[in-house]
């Protein structure tokens, strides 16, 4: 699973749409749905609830740790929560972000060195994505390491432990810095989402202390931890092919869709987050229980041959219905709120690399490795590279 999920994700859709498994690191059980079509159906599916509080191992309010937000809530909260910050991040809204993310990348090229060694998660794929929702949400510079450790460590657990106390931490931080923006205002989206946690907030806008915090915390984890997976893991693959790296700077109308097979072929968040069934549900003839946990395997559904033939081979060329036939950014009322965005921020990041550093490869002399993950996320470590 580590070295190699696909193969594990491709194993299992060969054997059937629906297996039960064990996910590491928690030790869970639960249902995973691997089948392209079943997948699809299962995000769409309002029996399998993302609120905790439908599963049978539900017991306290653990699950809150970082308060309750939209990703873990169903209609009508969800469309409430979701509804306060979609604005922000229409396509309209990140398109105007375009000179900010351009003048960010720029920075982080001119501090590369002339030939290498680098590592381009450290140097690009990591801080920029770190940068733009920081900056988004009014985090300072100053707390960026820290937040970045706790984060990491929540999303990528290296036990259940160390992930809980690393929650809790994050928790401590973002009640500080929410109580920061209510004593000194501001113009940032968590000033903003703090003002819509007042009683004179009209009912559809207000926020509860839990809802904040909530949001606060998926925004900003949600906003970077993903992104740093799909920039990392997506150069990854091409400066694996040589010749598909030569046909992208080559022609830079192919990049959108270098975008998006990256998107596919790499899937850097391989599984949605925890459903929950409020009832038995039967996919593809096996009956899941009320209150079993359920993931959908999106890593695996984008590589269903029925969507994109040869689906294992990375190709910037391939007809764009293929390549933009993946899950990677989910389906139904919780598709990612962040997609414009991460897109834009992908986007600039490879061409602004290809066009100012075109002789970038690997580094035939420091192997990559891979961030420790329980399955949802997955994405490389450290990118090292050259450029001479
Ligand atoms: C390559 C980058 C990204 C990928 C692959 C990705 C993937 C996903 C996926 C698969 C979901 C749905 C999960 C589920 O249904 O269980 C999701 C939801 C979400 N994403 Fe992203 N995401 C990315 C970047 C971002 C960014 C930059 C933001 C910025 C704020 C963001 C914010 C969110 C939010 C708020 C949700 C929850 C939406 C809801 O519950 O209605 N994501 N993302």
């Amino acid at each position: 699973m580590h070295e190699d999920p696909h193969a594990v994700f491709g194993w299992l859709a060969a054997r059937g749409p629906v297996h039960r498994v064990r996910v590491p690191v928690f030790d869970k059980e639960c249902w995973l749905v691997v089948g392209h079509a079943e997948a699809r159906a299962a995000l769409l599916d309002d029996r399998l609830r993302n609120d905790i509080r439908h599963s049978a191992d539900w017991t306290d309010d653990g699950g809150y740790a970082v308060g309750h937000n939209m990703l873990q809530s169903d209609p009508p909260q969800h469309t409430r929560l979701r509804r306060l910050v979609s604005a922000e991040f229409t396509a309209r809204r990140v398109a105007a972000m375009r000179p900010r993310v351009r003048q960010l990348v720029d920075e982080l090229l001119d501090a590369l060195p002339a030939t290498g060694p680098a590592d381009l998660v450290e140097s690009l794929a990591l801080p920029l994505p770190m940068a733009v929702i920081c900056e988004l949400m009014g985090v300072p510079e100053s707390d960026r390491a820290d937040f970045r450790s706790w984060s990491s460590e929540v999303v990528a657990p290296t036990s259940a432990e160390a992930a809980g106390a690393a929650a809790g931490a994050l928790s401590g931080y973002f009640a500080e810095l929410i109580a920061r923006r209510r004593a000194e205002g501001g113009e940032d989206l968590l000033s903003a989402l703090v003002r819509s946690n007042t009683a004179d907030a009209a009912a559809e806008e207000r926020l509860s202390d839990e809802e904040l915090l909530g949001m606060a915390f998926l925004l900003l984890v949600a906003g970077h931890e993903t992104t740093v997976n799909l920039i990392g893991g997506g150069l990854l693959e091409l400066l694996r092919r040589p010749a598909q790296l030569a046909a992208l700077r080559a022609d830079a109308g192919l990049l959108e869709n270098a975008v998006e097979e990256m998107l596919r072929h790499v899937s850097p968040v391989q599984t949605s987050s925890f459903r929950f069934a409020a009832e038995p549900v039967t996919v593809a003839g096996r009956e899941i229980p009320a209150g079993a946990s359920v993931l959908v395997g999106l890593a695996a559904a984008a590589r269903a041959a029925s969507v994109a033939p040869r689906p294992d081979e990375f190709d910037v060329r391939r007809p764009p219905e293929q390549s933009r036939a993946h899950l990677a950014f989910g389906h139904g009322a919780h598709f990612c709120l962040g997609a414009p965005l991460a897109r834009l921020e992908t986007a600039i990041a490879l061409g602004s690399l290809l066009e100012r550093r075109p002789r970038v490869r690997l580094d035939p002399d420091r192997p990559v490795t891979w961030r420790p993950s329980a399955i949802m996320l997955r994405g490389p470590a450290t990118l090292p590279v050259r450029f001479d």
